[in-house]
């Protein structure tokens, strides 16, 4: 494991081995079974290239509504609880003794992206996200807290997690593209990010 500082994201690289990632995926697949993924859409309408999902008491969903975090699936259940296995690298790393209360399921096929921004529909940002990559390698720009700054970006590989606390906390970040079909964790290629995020 190799731990990389880049302008407040602390980046832990290796950190999960690869039967951590196994259960991982086994966990995440149960989520999914129960909250399907969806590919939802802007606020103005667009769909997004990623698809998502969510466990925890909430999960963070957009639609023509807007951004914001909602305590059911969009088809009307609720979100199934965060798995063992992801609470337990956020007791590891995040340095916070609250719980985490959604866990976002981000799905990128070939050819998804996340575009720079910042997470903020958190009530609070006194409390880190932490974000767990499975599968494909995906290229993680990262910059500061205003729009239109210098960027940095990192290669992120199955079983690094990134802390974006502190500063790194409401600085601007994305996906710029994947390498789609890099990694074999995933069986039919892809790229799996969990963020786990305090909302309340
Ligand atoms: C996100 O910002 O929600 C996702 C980040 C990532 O996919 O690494
Ligand atoms: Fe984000």
């Amino acid at each position: 494991m190799a731990h990389l500082s880049v302008a407040g994201f602390e980046i832990y690289k290796g950190y999960l081995d690869s039967g951590a990632q196994d259960r991982l995926v086994t966990a995440v697949r149960d989520v999914v079974r129960d909250a399907p993924l969806v590919r939802p859409v802007t606020p103005r309408g667009q769909p997004m290239s990623v698809q998502m999902t969510a466990a925890g008491q909430y999960g963070w969903i957009t639609d023509r509504q807007g951004y914001r975090y909602a305590s059911k699936h969009p088809r009307g259940t609720p979100w199934p609880a965060i798995p063992e296995p992801v609470l337990a690298v956020w007791r590891a790393l995040s340095g916070v003794d609250r719980h985490p209360e959604c866990c976002l399921v981000n799905f990128y096929g070939e050819g998804a992206r996340m575009s720079l921004h910042q997470d903020r529909d958190e009530a609070s940002y006194d409390w880190p996200v932490l974000s767990i990559s499975l599968g494909d390698d995906g290229l993680f720009r990262m910059g500061g807290a205003m729009r239109g700054g210098k960027t940095q970006s990192v290669w992120l590989h199955s079983g690094d997690v990134v802390v974006m606390g502190g500063d790194a906390r409401l600085a601007h970040h994305g996906v710029d593209r994947i390498r789609f079909g890099s990694c074999s964790l995933l069986e039919n290629g892809g790229r799996l990010n969990l963020t786990l995020r305090v909302v309340t």
